[in-house]
């Protein structure tokens, strides 16, 4: 036999598995789950403690145009539901992780969500872990209040026996280099050479116009944010569930580094442009800002950063930090 015909061989072998990698309905050999319907009919097709990881960010009953908006109760109560059937299939050792910021009530009262979310998930028997801050640059500006800059990923697990890879998501070290001059430990490292711990405040760029990972849904999150989780949170292979899953940035995350994925959501357009997303990451040709890019600073130099002359005398208590034209 030819080395062309083995080759043939393996293509065709490769393009069925491709076929059946990605299914609508919940299968433990697939890579990836794309539910299209309402997230309990997922999470009913998952077993009991299947899962290593859920992360999501469900709506915030902000009037989205993926959601109706509802009262704040009855918001709860179905984000409760949601909570109570992710618990059932967390595996023991697995870890469930809410990203949530502010449902903000008709007359402009804010209502943060996690500190709903957390009275949740501790009736239903849950331990907090983090309380990640999850902090970015961009966003609405506001004008009765200050503009809201971050975000909070509520970090939970079902035991005291879970799953924790510091390793993977380390992060450079101020000074990495540095050694010990002195005493027994002269010449050694005085830090962890792989790294140290990131901590539980993230600055990572949200996805807005001009961000590699656009596209028409109007609130993705970025992927190198659960592409943490994933590392530090599960092992090859698990199981990472979004019951509101969007254009597919968890599954994206899930499938780059080995593990399976599923999600479910009510729009058929997003779930289109998640296949899409997740083949691309299957095949490694997914456009997406990679993990532990540092963030682009402006400098006063830049035209951008620059008041404009004839603005340049506004009152303002820190003229020093605009540079004019
Ligand atoms: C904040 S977005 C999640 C975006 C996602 N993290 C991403 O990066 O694409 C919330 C998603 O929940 C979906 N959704 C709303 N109600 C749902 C339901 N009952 N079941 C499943 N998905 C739902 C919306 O269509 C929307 O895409």
């Amino acid at each position: 036999m030819g080395i062309g015909i083995h080759w043939l061989e393996g293509e065709q072998e490769l393009a069925k598995r491709n076929s059946c990698i990605i299914t609508g309905h919940y299968e433990s050999e697939s890579a990836a789950t794309l539910f299209h319907g309402d997230r309990l009919q997922l999470l009913e097709e998952i077993p009991d403690a299947a899962a290593g990881l859920i992360v999501t960010s469900p709506p915030y009953n902000i009037g989205k145009k993926y959601e109706r908006r509802l009262s704040f109760g009855d918001y709860l109560k179905l984000q409760r539901d949601t909570l109570r059937e992710s618990v059932r299939i967390l595996s023991p050792k697995g870890s469930l992780c809410w990203e949530v910021g502010n449902h903000i009530g008709k007359d402009g009262e804010v209502f943060p969500l996690d500190i709903f979310v957390y009275r949740i998930c501790k009736r239903l028997g849950l331990k907090l872990r983090n309380r990640i801050i999850w902090t970015f640059d961009h966003g609405l500006h506001c004008r009765n209040r200050l503009s809201g800059r971050y975000e909070t990923v509520l970090w939970f697990t079902k035991t005291d026996n879970y799953v924790f890879n510091l390793d993977p998501i380390r992060v450079p070290q101020k000074y990495p280099g540095k050694k010990y001059f002195k005493g027994e430990k002269a010449g050694q490292y005085s830090c962890n050479p792989l790294g140290k711990n990131p901590g539980d405040i993230w600055t990572i760029p949200n996805v807005k116009h001009n961000h590699v990972e656009k596209t028409s849904h109007p609130c993705q999150f970025p992927i190198e944010l659960v592409e943490r989780l994933v590392l530090a949170l599960t092992n090859r292979g698990d199981l990472v569930v979004d019951p509101y899953i969007g254009v597919g940035s968890t599954a994206c995350a899930a499938v780059l580094h080995g593990r399976r994925a599923a999600g479910a959501d009510t729009v058929a357009s997003y779930l289109q442009i998640a296949r899409e997303r997740v083949k691309r990451a299957l095949e490694g040709e997914l456009r997406r800002r990679p993990l532990g890019r540092p963030i682009y600073q402006p400098s006063p130099n830049d035209r951008i950063a620059r008041r404009p002359e004839n603005l340049s005398r506004v009152d303002s208590v820190q003229p020093h930090l605009f540079a004019t034209a």
